[in-house]
């Protein structure tokens, strides 16, 4: 009998990474996911960097430990940006796919050269942010628009609640900026909570405008990392879904179950 393989292991402060685990399930349905949410972290915008990078650098210590994963994906900016590179240094024996803001696609792509990021304000203040623009962008003007409301709006509005529309333009008007005849073409999705509202935010764009949105590309990684076997084996059943707050509310777990996890 040959063992089972490990699991991938998806990680967010909440919901947000569900929008890189669909299509990490799409692209690996030979592997057992473990998706851990740091509810009782959540919402990582407002943390300062220190902070959050040994929070997440000890997390993941007894996260190894316990789940022994083949691969993990970190599918939240805010926690990469920041924690990545020390995530890496602490566990070299891991194999960390990060999600960092697709600022090189949307300057390959734009026509106009204005590009938005809308991220939460802990992103947009990263180095890691700055060095990917510099990099990548130079060419492009790159608006960078911080909020502190729409990770926690996504998390209400796939919970079921409605949201107003005001207050969602009001989040993403800073993305829409119009010069000498050129306006905004693209604005990245720079928070895996945000492809929630992806339909929203095109119905209030003042005009249409390019969503970038990574979990695709990252998925992809993914699975460029995952040693999988000549013989195509899907695998089924619901995965674990793991809460650092030790209760989720009913809400939350039945969701999880929309998303094959049992939390
Ligand atoms: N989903 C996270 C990200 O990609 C952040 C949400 C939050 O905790 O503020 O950045």
């Amino acid at each position: 009998m040959t063992a089972e393989p490990k699991p991938i292991l998806v990680f967010d402060s909440g919901i947000g990474g569900l929008t890189v685990l669909r299509e990490l399930r799409v692209l690996i349905p030979e592997r057992h996911f473990i998706y851990v949410a740091d509810d009782a972290g959540f919402p990582y915008g407002g943390w300062g960097e220190a902070e959050l990078n040994a929070r997440v650098v000890d997390l993941f210590g007894v996260l190894l430990q316990a789940h022994d994963p083949e691969v993990c994906v970190i599918a939240c900016n805010t926690a990469f940006t920041v924690a990545g590179a020390a995530l890496r240094a602490a566990y070299p024996q891991m194999r960390f796919v990060g999600t960092v803001p697709a600022i090189k696609p949307a300057a390959e792509r734009t026509r106009s050269g204005l590009v938005s990021v809308l991220a939460t304000p802990g992103t947009v203040r990263r180095a890691y942010t700055r060095e990917l623009i510099q990099s990548f962008a130079s060419q492009c003007d790159v608006c960078l628009v911080g909020s502190h409301r729409l990770a926690r709006m996504a998390e209400a509005y796939i919970r079921g609640e409605t949201i107003a529309d005001d207050d969602i333009r009001a989040e993403i008007g800073g993305c829409f900026v119009e010069e000498g005849g050129r306006r905004t073409d693209i604005v990245v999705l720079a928070c895996t909570h945000y492809p929630f509202l992806a339909n929203v935010f095109r119905r209030l764009a003042p005009w249409p405008v390019d969503w970038i949105d990574p979990a695709e590309a990252i998925a992809r990684r993914a699975r460029s990392l995952v040693t999988l076997p000549a013989t195509f084996t899907p695998i089924s059943g619901p995965d674990p879904a793991i809460f650092t707050s030790g209760h989720p509310d009913f809400t939350t777990r039945r969701l999880m179950q929309g998303f094959g996890l049992t939390a």
